[in-house]
């Protein structure tokens, strides 16, 4: 089968810089070749490159870099639409995780009723109103539900959005007092490390995977390194102690490559200017391994 690399070298949506180079790093770690190897034709479409504005706030608002960010959401968004019109499964890779706004804006084109699991130590949940940072990586998936600042929001459309019900979180550990009222809200399943440790691995993985498949067209994938724990993953901005082993997080990639439900997905936050040695880039290229079904015999 057929996969496109679309790359998105940008770290304007968060606090620590680095980031933008994510797509190299995963690149040098030899993603193409590790794809090749278990049969995909990969197609490579390059980088979508951010351009970083001599103020973050020449918009008028709270949100840091908000111009930028949307600009290249916006082109994210065609581009894996795109990809999906050729029948190329879109591998994305970041970048900080405010692109998984364009990622899913441009998924929703194709398919309306999508399921995401998403994985990190935080919410990724807080709007223009209650972002304690103004750092947009804390917002996408506010914005994939038509929640926060309509430059935002009106990406790939205001009537394409996620449903609440088909949303599950893996691994989080730090979530903001209006984060978690707004979950609460909506109803949104977490499984916190609590969930995980208590649970284990895989009982966590049937429930999230029931969630994500229950009355949709597929699921998207959504990994930010930080999930796991900061012991596997030196090169990432946001680091939660307490997070996820690498067997549990290879496990969880596991469980839903069986599935067969993945339509896409996306790897972020992966900074090698605060790694040692691509070690983190090079986890991302195991773990694209995992989902993408290097295991199966
Ligand atoms: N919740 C914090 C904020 O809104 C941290 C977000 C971290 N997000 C991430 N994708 N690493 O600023
Ligand atoms: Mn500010
Ligand atoms: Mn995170
Ligand atoms: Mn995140």
């Amino acid at each position: 089968s057929k996969l496109a690399i679309i790359g998105v070298a940008i770290d304007l949506g968060a606090g620590t810089p680095g980031v933008s180079l994510g797509p190299a790093a995963i690149r040098f770690a030899g993603v193409t070749e590790r794809l090749s190897n278990i049969g995909y034709q990969v197609e490579d479409m390059g980088d979508i490159v951010a351009i970083k504005p001599v103020s973050p706030h020449t918009d008028g608002t709270n949100l840091k870099n908000l111009d930028e960010v949307a600009r290249v959401n916006n082109l994210l968004c065609e581009k894996v639409s795109t990809a999906m019109s050729a029948n190329l499964f879109p591998l994305v890779l970041g970048g900080d995780h405010s692109i998984a706004i364009g990622t899913i804006a441009g998924v929703l084109q194709h398919k309306s009723n999508l399921g995401v699991i998403w994985f990190d130590a935080h919410g990724d949940i807080n709007t223009d109103e209650t972002s304690p940072s103004g750092n947009i990586h804390g917002m996408p998936v506010a914005v994939s539900l038509g929640l926060g600042h309509d430059r935002l929001t009106s990406i790939g459309g205001t009537d394409k959005k996620l449903n609440t019900k088909n949303i599950v979180f893996i691994g989080c550990r730090d979530l903001d007092a209006g984060e978690r009222k707004i979950l609460k809200e909506l109803g949104i399943t977490v499984f916190t490390m609590h969930e995980i440790d208590r649970l284990g691995m895989t009982e966590v993985m049937t429930r999230a995977i029931e969630i994500a498949s229950n009355g949709t067209d597929g699921i998207h994938v959504s990994f930010d390194l930080d999930s796991m724990d900061p012991v596997f993953v030196q090169g990432t901005g946001t680091r939660v102690p307490g997070g996820l082993t690498y067997r549990e997080s290879h496990l969880a990639l596991e469980m839903i490559a069986q599935t067969e439900k993945v339509v896409s997905a996306e790897f972020v936050e992966v900074n090698p200017i605060i790694d040692h040695k691509n070690e983190t880039a090079k986890t991302a290229v195991a773990l694209i391994g995992s989902l993408m079904g290097e295991w199966l015999i």
